[in-house]
């Protein structure tokens, strides 16, 4: 058999991103390529963009001129522009990079294979259609599909993409076009390969993925509750979700739901009502809190992640201060915080933008209160018993790392671990980023 051609993919942004590569190497697996660690002798480079803040676009056009050389020492070398920014900058890429031999958007990854065909004729392919069809269902797949995903015990499944809620600041919607949820049959089928091949720990996958509404009324907790009956499925999770969309049932459900983690990503991006307002969030502070009262009645440990954005179009000092005071009466146990990036074609880049130097000085202080809190909800896991999902060895010898029940990295010295061991562990330290633990059955 001929040597495999080499394929390098370089992600950037959110898991769905991470998901979406996994799958191309896939589809491009069925048409003979490898993946490769380096872009250096690789045949074909492919870049997965993320395009939900500023200078992503800039950001591609000189990873791109580093490919060059690379295409001057082998002109046989494909270059692909893949995810959001090819979704957005379409021809625009082909004309500023020459060398660019294919734009794909993340609707159609499944056209990869014609678009490789198109390719080993010497021709150039771009598609950034949104069509009709599932990606998922048409992404061909090589004998054993999801092998990706072999030798890991934690996977991504996207269950649903695209985003109806216009935040006037996101970009999302534009890229990633409307609300679509996969079949819920296809969906668990996909589970039940997962699982087939050593998977024990599940994140559905979404970018407003409580939105959910699969075949036959199927929702969100519908789908937990299916995955629930799978056995060697060990672990349920799922990002991200919208306020106004945690339903009752899924609110139930991490109460009731052995396998459902208490772990919850539910991104806010302000306290102030009149930013939420501003932003079409469709909530108000109050409803928010209210809502982690109750997801918390239901689910008493669950740690709560967030998003937040410093310095939208017209953020006052004290809308910022009911942001901080929002955050001190929820207690989060981690969260991604960000400088309000203004992105052409969005609502609030019609506003007028805050000081940067102000709003890099929110987000310094947000930040500064985010780490007390995640330092406060490691620290009060010492002691404590929780299981541990490992999944590779450490940095020091005999060290294996995983991931506890409430997300928090957690390593141990027992080198007798294998990756995909679930096991009962007792925390002894808290770090920065970590937790250090003995195994304790
Ligand atoms: N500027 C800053 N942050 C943004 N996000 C989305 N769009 C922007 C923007 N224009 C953040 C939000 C979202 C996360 C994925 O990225 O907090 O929840
Ligand atoms: Fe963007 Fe808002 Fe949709 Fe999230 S919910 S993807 S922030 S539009």
């Amino acid at each position: 058999m001929a040597d495999k051609k080499k394929l390098y993919i370089r992600t950037y942004g959110c898991q769905m991103n991470v998901y979406d590569s996994e799958r191309m190497a896939e589809a491009l697996g069925a048409d003979g390529y490898a993946e490769t660690d380096t872009p250096d002798d690789a045949d074909m480079i492919l870049l997965n963009t993320c395009h939900i803040r500023e200078k992503a676009a800039e950001k591609v056009y000189s990873e791109l001129g580093r490919f060059k050389g690379l295409k001057a020492d082998n002109p046989e070398l494909k270059i692909g522009v893949a995810g959001c920014v090819a979704q957005a900058e379409g021809e625009e890429i082909m004309r500023r990079q020459p060398m660019v031999d294919l734009v794909v958007g993340p609707q159609t990854y499944h056209r990869l294979p014609d678009m490789m065909e198109a390719l080993a004729k010497g021709e150039k392919a771009l598609d950034t259609d949104f069509p009709e069809e599932d990606k998922f269902e048409h992404l061909p797949k090589r004998p054993g599909a999801r092998q990706g995903a072999k030798h890991r015990p934690a996977a991504f499944l996207t269950v649903q993409e695209g985003c109806d809620k216009f935040c006037a600041f996101c970009v999302v919607p534009y890229t990633r076009g409307a609300e679509v949820s996969r079949p819920p049959t296809r969906i668990l089928s996909e589970a039940r390969e997962l699982v087939g091949r050593g998977v024990r720990e599940i994140t559905l996958l979404g970018q407003n993925v409580n939105a959910y509404h699969g075949e036959g009324g199927v929702t969100l907790a519908g789908l937990i509750w299916a995955l629930n009956d799978i056995d060697g499925l060990e672990r349920i999770r799922f990002t991200t979700s919208h306020p106004s969309d945690m339903a009752d049932d899924l609110i139930e459900a991490f109460g009731t739901c052995a396998k459902l983690m208490p772990y919850l990503h539910l991104p806010v991006q302000s306290g102030s009502d009149r930013i939420l307002k501003r932003m079409n969030r469709g909530h108000t502070g109050e409803e928010y809190l209210k809502l982690i009262e109750r997801i918390r009645a239901a689910r008493p440990d669950i740690l709560i992640s967030g998003d937040f954005i410093t310095g939208f179009p017209e953020e006052t000092d004290a809308d910022f201060q009911d942001t901080m005071a929002l955050i001190r009466a929820v207690g989060y146990g981690q969260a991604y915080s960000f400088k309000y990036s203004s992105r052409p074609g969005t609502p609030a880049a019609e506003r007028t933008l805050v000081d940067p130097d102000v709003a890099n000085a929110r987000l310094q202080e947000l930040q500064a209160l985010i780490s007390t809190q995640q330092r406060a909800a490691q620290d009060a896991m010492i002691g404590r018993e929780v299981s541990v999902l490992f999944e590779k060895p450490g940095r020091f010898p005999g060290q294996m790392v995983g991931k506890s029940d409430h997300l928090h990295a957690v390593h141990v010295a027992a080198p007798e671990l294998e990756p995909g061991d679930l096991k009962r562990v007792r925390i002894t330290e808290s770090g920065t980023n970590s937790l250090a633990a003995v195994v304790v059955d």
